[in-house]
Parts: structure tokens; C-alpha cells; sequence
């Protein structure tokens, strides 16, 4: 009993300390020689273990043993006026802009975001 109210705590904490949307990919062994060095991505672009990057769809991914493992930097709307606006991702500036849905010029006041 003991054991499982300890691990219903530990995952109620990693809820609450990430809000983030992850995913993860197995391990793609890069070689040099015997030795793996690294994982390659989705694209099939080599990357050693222990490197960072960010990718131009807004995710940031690591390296490690395990494979490679990519999370959303960005927020998204979610408590907002749906009747009137509109939630539109930028990809240029990695993020989400809310509208008006009549003229996008117009920004809409968010109350909430979720990463
Ligand atoms: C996206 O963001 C960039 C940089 O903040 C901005 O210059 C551009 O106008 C935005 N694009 C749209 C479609 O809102």
C-alpha cells in the first residue's frame, strides 16, 4: 500500500512539473566503428548523445541512450472567446496568436494557456 501511494505521488508530480507535450523516439543506433555514438531523428539526421537542438516545426529534442526525445515550447490557448476568435500557431515565432475571427489584426485576450 505504502509503495503504491508513493508512485501515485511520483506521477502526480511529473504531471504537475511538465506541462509540456513530449514524445519519444527509440534509439536508431548511429555507429562509428563498434561504438554508438548517437540516434538518428525522424528526418534520418545523425545526432550524439547528450546534444540538444530545436527543430523548425517548434520542438525541442535531446539526445540520450534511451533515443531521442522531442517537447512543444510553446503554450496553447485554451481559455479564450471561441464564439468571436481564433487560435492561429505562428511558426515563425513558435507560438499561438488568438484573433478575432472577423479581422485577424485583432488580438483577442486569453485568460489560460497550457504548454
Ligand atoms: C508571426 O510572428 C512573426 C514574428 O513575431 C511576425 O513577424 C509575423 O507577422 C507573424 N505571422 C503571422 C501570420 O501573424
Amino acid at each position: 500500500m505504502k509503495t503504491f501511494l508513493a508512485c501515485l505521488l511520483v506521477l502526480s508530480v511529473s504531471v504537475t512539473a511538465s506541462n509540456a507535450s513530449c514524445y519519444v523516439l527509440p534509439l536508431n543506433p548511429v555507429k562509428r566503428g563498434d561504438e554508438i555514438i548517437g540516434s538518428y531523428d525522424m528526418k534520418g539526421e545523425p545526432h550524439e548523445f547528450n546534444s540538444q537542438w530545436k527543430t523548425e516545426d517548434c520542438l525541442e529534442c535531446s539526445c540520450s541512450k534511451f533515443g531521442i526525445s522531442c517537447c512543444t515550447t510553446y503554450a496553447r490557448p485554451v481559455n479564450f472567446d471561441e464564439e468571436k476568435c481564433v487560435s492561429i500557431f505562428n511558426n515563425t515565432a513558435c507560438a499561438y496568436e488568438v484573433v478575432e475571427k472577423a479581422d485577424h489584426s485583432k488580438t483577442c485576450e486569453v485568460h489560460e494557456w497550457v504548454g
